[in-house]
């Protein structure tokens, strides 16, 4: 009898002291300082930052976790030493060889993972195999190779002493699953059974679940949603779903997949927001006001630790902003807004104020980016402009000119302005080329700033590691005659 009052005496100090902790927020710091925010890295770019320069950014701004949607060298050299905990990609592309073949997922995890993690290397957390490889416009072509790529990569790691510290995961669209009501989500039929491979997978390695979710495609796609919804400042519209209300469409497709991962007996599975982010430019929806409001809404809600209806408490292992910097050269496929995600325009200076909530109040600006001199491509006005409507469309089909059209930054700047800013655009896509600002005699040089309001006429930025137009500069030619010299050689000498 004593022995045991004495130890519920000692559950109740112990309880006690659990509250206490509690109440000092000793153990909400614990948990604080496990959310981890982060952002994408993507290259897609006419006008590339230098590597350097991009991860000095990221350090400036206090960034400490960074998806890359590949494994380029001279990203991971300069990723090296930086601290910074980096998830490499596999591009879909890619899966049809690793998943049939041991060597090449053995050569992908040598030349692109275990050569960059020795000490002072790079801090390579996470490998993505596939990049929303269930989207549905891909109508199945990678379904059933991404379970045998993570079981070959999982093999790989493990000869390679990996597989403890790097994690394999599989970032999907959330179009794998799907409900009106959030308790009701579960992943398309046809993706059933390979979800719950793939979750399985993941259980079983220690991975999270990886997905992307976008507010502003749900309020772009389709014109019924209610605005106030995508956002985080309360809506007149709050979805109520049993004993459960949601006032955010974050909230709401969060559950979805928690609902889904629960129906296949993973309710517990660790999440990962792979992307989330709100574009500036290229549609009604997408500019600098809303941008700021759903980032910065969403990053106190995180911040928060209020979690969801179905996980209180418990927000996303971590997130990863969509997107560090404007990818000027993606396919505007999807529409015009898809080339301006960044928080970051492509030159790496900030579009709005932010607080990323790791300790900076706003975003700092790049430093050291060398740009181009200050000259602009724009229509002489002295010209008969009726003809330049090839012109235009050549300019604007090799360079940018998103943001001319309806919802853009530039719409409304006039038929000449059109014309500069299509100009200009193409200008500096040829690195400032003279000829290329000729146009039949239509453009000329100007050392005035075109810009009007928010509408920015660009100048370039010189990325001075990566060759342009002119793939091989002439010591680079010499080298490979040289070594074509060498190689022949040796190939008549061993015959
Ligand atoms: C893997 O690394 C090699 C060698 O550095 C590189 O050429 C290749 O592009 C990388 N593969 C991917 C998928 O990034
Ligand atoms: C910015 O976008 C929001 C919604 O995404 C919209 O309500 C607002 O009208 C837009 N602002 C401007 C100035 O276009
Ligand atoms: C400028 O170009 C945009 C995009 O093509 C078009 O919507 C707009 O009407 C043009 N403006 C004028 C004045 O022609």
């Amino acid at each position: 009898m004593a022995s045991s009052s004495s130890r519920t005496h000692l559950w109740l100090h112990l309880l006690y002291l659990v509250l206490v902790l509690v109440q000092s927020g000793c153990l909400l710091q614990v948990a604080d300082s496990t959310t981890g925010i982060g952002v994408n890295w993507g290259t897609v770019s006419s006008h590339k930052l230098k590597p350097s320069t991009v991860v000095d950014l990221l350090k400036q701004n206090r960034i400490e976790k960074v998806k890359l949607f590949g494994s380029d060298p001279d990203v991971l050299q300069t990723l090296m030493g930086s601290g910074i905990q980096v998830m490499v990609g596999i591009p879909n592309e890619m899966l049809a060889t690793i998943s049939s073949s041991t060597a090449a997922s053995d050569l992908f995890v040598r030349q692109n993972v275990s050569r960059y993690m020795v000490k002072g290397g790079v801090d390579i957390r996470y490998i993505a195999v596939g990049n929303e490889p269930f989207l549905t416009s891909y109508a199945g072509q990678f379904q059933s190779l991404v379970v045998p790529a993570l079981l070959n990569l999982q093999q790989s790691l493990a000869r390679a002493n990996l597989a403890a510290y790097v994690k394999l995961v599989v970032p999907c669209n959330a179009d794998a699953y799907e409900s009106s009501l959030p308790s009701q989500g579960a992943f398309r039929p046809e993706l059933t059974q390979i979800m719950t491979q793939l979750v399985s997978f993941l259980n079983s390695n220690g991975s999270p679940f990886v997905v992307n979710i976008y507010p502003f495609l749900s309020l772009y796609g389709n014109s019924d949603f209610p605005q106030d919804y995508a956002f985080f400042e309360g809506t007149s519209h709050a979805v109520t779903d049993g004993p459960n209300v949601y006032s955010n469409a974050f909230d709401g497709n969060f559950d979805t997949l928690v609902a889904a991962l629960t129906k296949i007996g993973y309710g517990q599975m660790p999440i990962v927001i792979g992307e989330i982010g709100w574009p500036t430019d290229g549609a009604p929806g997408a500019n600098l006001t809303a941008a700021r409001v759903f980032n910065q809404g969403l990053i106190y809600h995180i911040l928060s630790n209020k979690g969801t209806p179905l996980r209180p408490g418990v927000p996303p292992m971590d997130i990863y902003l969509f997107s560090l910097l404007d990818e000027g050269a993606k396919s505007v496929l999807p529409g015009n807004f898809e080339r301006h995600w960044g928080i970051f325009s492509f030159d790496g200076q900030a579009k709005y104020a932010l607080n990323l909530g790791l300790g900076n109040k706003l975003l700092k600006n790049a430093r050291n980016v060398e740009y181009l001199p200050s000259r602009w491509c724009v229509a002489d006005p002295s010209k008969d402009l009726t003809d330049v409507a090839n012109h235009m469309r050549i300019a604007c089909s090799a360079a940018d000119c998103t943001t001319l059209d309806y919802g853009g930054s530039c719409n409304g700047i006039g038929a000449k302005g059109n014309i500069s800013y299509a100009f200009n655009s193409y200008y500096q896509l040829q690195m400032q080329n003279s000829q290329s600002c000729d146009f039949d005699g239509l453009g000329m040089v100007t050392f005035l700033n075109p810009s009007v309001g928010e509408c920015r006429f660009l100048v370039g930025v010189t990325d001075t590691t990566t060759a342009h137009s002119s793939a091989f500069t002439p010591p680079g030619r010499w080298c490979a005659i040289v070594w074509m010299s060498v190689l022949w050689g040796v190939w008549v000498f061993l015959m």
